[in-house]
């Protein structure tokens, strides 16, 4: 399967909130009236914020039968988008072909939570959120703009400025979406959990998402997961490091790969001592009243 080669395209508006062009505004509204099962699971990320790899621990944690099977199938099958129309043949909105799909459904999401569908918000299914410093996602957003082609893609300069300017930026601004879902932290279906955590304890994150989800792994089997859920592991995996993907050529710039480093604390090659204390300071102005916090120095 080959898919079609891209031009760079117009954000779409959702809400009055921006997003890529990947995102369908059909597919969204239906994402919001999206009958929900109980053994549903969402997986949802602001961009750039380790969705990928909650996706595969989660498609993981799950898995009946032989894992290095599981990893081979790309994991936007393991996982659809919710808020986008299916790419792979049918054009349909992802949460039209759901509809018809076995349970358990495991689908992944970067819509901010008062776009979630409302059962999920009412309680019904599960929610995993994992949330990542916003220096690192900065940087990781600017090098998905340069290595997507369909998302235009600016200088890191103005890719920084669209990202702190309220009405630019991509997905909500990352300052209203994380504190929105952190107030649902102890919601009864939703786990949140952080980027930073996972890169110091995956085996530890591994486990916990096991017994939020009920599943009961034995050690054998917990370490064939988190042995498949390492940046290594994902790096070369072409079903979750998409750029090495075949179907995937024509989509995406050369010499740029989507699992890119992994790492805590890159922006420190990035930002410049006044970019990162704007960030400072509206992380301070924004968050002041919440108990969320991250390694931002
Ligand atoms: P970098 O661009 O900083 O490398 P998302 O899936 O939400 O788009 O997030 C992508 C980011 O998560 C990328 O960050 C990618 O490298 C990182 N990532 C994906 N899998 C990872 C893993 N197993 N360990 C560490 N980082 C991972």
């Amino acid at each position: 399967m080959s898919l079609p080669s891209q031009e760079p395209s117009q954000p779409v508006y959702y809400k009055g909130v921006k997003f890529d062009a990947n995102h369908s505004p059909v597919a969204m509204e239906m994402a919001e009236s999206f009958e929900v099962r109980d053994d549903d699971v969402f997986i949802s990320a602001y961009l750039k914020s380790g969705t990928t790899w909650t996706q595969q621990i989660v498609s993981l944690v799950c898995a009946d039968g032989d894992i290095s099977e599981v990893c081979k199938i790309p994991i936007m099958q393991r996982t659809p988008w919710l808020e986008t129309v299916d790419k792979m043949g049918t054009s349909e909105p992802v949460p039209k072909l759901l509809e018809k799909a076995p349970s358990p459904r495991l689908m992944k999401t970067h819509l901010p939570y008062y776009m979630l569908p409302q059962q999920a918000r009412e309680g019904k299914g599960k929610i995993i959120y994992c949330a990542r410093n916003v220096k690192d996602v900065v940087v990781s957003w600017h090098n998905m703009r340069r290595m997507v082609i369909i998302i235009p893609c600016g200088t890191w300069e103005e890719n920084f400025k669209e990202f702190i300017t309220p009405k630019e930026a991509y997905n909500g601004f990352w300052w209203d979406v994380i504190p929105e879902y952190w107030r649902h932290k102890d919601d009864g279906n939703m786990l949140f959990i952080k980027f930073e955590d996972m890169k110091q304890d995956l085996r530890g994150h591994v486990v916990k998402i096991a017994n939020f989800l009920g599943k009961t792994l034995s050690d054998q089997r917990i370490d064939e997961v988190v042995a498949n859920c390492t940046f290594s592991a994902m790096k070369e995996n072409p079903a979750t490091n998409f750029t090495k993907d075949p179907a995937f050529k024509g989509k995406t710039r050369n010499n740029f790969e989507f699992m890119r480093k992994g790492e805590v604390g890159d922006w420190k090659n990035w930002l410049t001592d006044q970019q990162s204390q704007t960030l400072d300071a509206i992380y301070r102005e924004k968050m002041k009243d919440l108990d969320l916090t991250f390694e931002l120095q």
